[in-house]
């Protein structure tokens, strides 16, 4: 079975675990990336999405811009006092569900809503399961001011820090105006102390480590089924 059709596989898994599990009347809170998209494209083909949820908060333009194609209304999340559940995908998660996010570059607003959601869930084809993060490069939103100080920092930490850039060469910017730095090569044992001391450093905006604030709920897909983790 190709990613593709595992990433389509979870989606839909994760839009019937909504509809049957979330009250109506809440809101949802929706990520970003490829598996999203299917998750998206999975709750707006149950017709009674719209009538049974308030809306959606989404964590990126290119969410929003998807929700609205298919009718789903999209609040701020400052209008919001209560979401009882965020789902995203992952670039990596282990068996706390310490998650690396960010491939997609909306590791901010990502981070903001789960902070305030009840629960995460996080949806992604098995291949993202990993017993130790850092194959995939770490991103870290930053101030463009602060890259090449950060960049010394990276490497200090045993990283090789690449600031990510578009097809045309020019530094990639993220919905919020900043850039990112990818950082290769970590082998990262302690998520959660590596979260808070990157965090820590001027110029840092996000680190894509989510590990203070774990996903809740792991739905995996693979060739033999859907596995849940809690
Ligand atoms: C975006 C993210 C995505 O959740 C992550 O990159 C996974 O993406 P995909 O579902 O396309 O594999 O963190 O910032």
């Amino acid at each position: 079975m190709s990613q593709d059709t595992l990433k389509r596989l979870v989606s839909q898994a994760a839009a019937d675990y909504i509809l049957t599990r979330i009250p109506e009347g809440a809101v949802i809170g929706i990520g970003t990336g490829s598996t999203v998209n299917y998750l998206i494209d999975a709750l707006a083909s149950h017709k009674v999405f719209n009538a049974r949820y308030h809306g959606a908060v989404s964590s990126s333009n290119a969410t929003t811009a998807r929700l609205k194609m298919h009718g789903i209304k999209v609040l701020d999340l400052n209008d919001i006092e209560t979401l009882p559940v965020y789902i995203d995908g992952a670039d990596e998660i282990n068996h706390h569900g310490h998650m690396i996010k960010g491939g997609g570059g909306a590791l901010t607003r990502e981070k903001i809503i789960a902070q305030v959601a009840e629960i995460f869930i996080c949806i992604a084809d098995a291949s993202k399961r990993v017993n130790t993060l850092g194959h995939f490069a770490l991103p870290v939103e930053i101030i463009p001011l602060a890259r090449a100080a950060l960049s010394r920092k990276f490497l200090a930490l045993g990283g090789r820090p690449v600031l990510r850039t578009t097809a045309n060469g020019a530094p990639y910017l993220t919905d919020n105006g900043n850039q990112i730095i990818d950082v290769h090569g970590l082998q990262i044992t302690d998520p959660v102390t590596l979260e808070a001391k990157i965090n820590s450093w001027p110029g840092v905006v996000t680190v894509g480590l989510f590990a203070k604030r774990p996903a809740n709920l792991c739905l995996l897909a693979s060739a033999t089924g859907i596995e849940m983790i809690e």
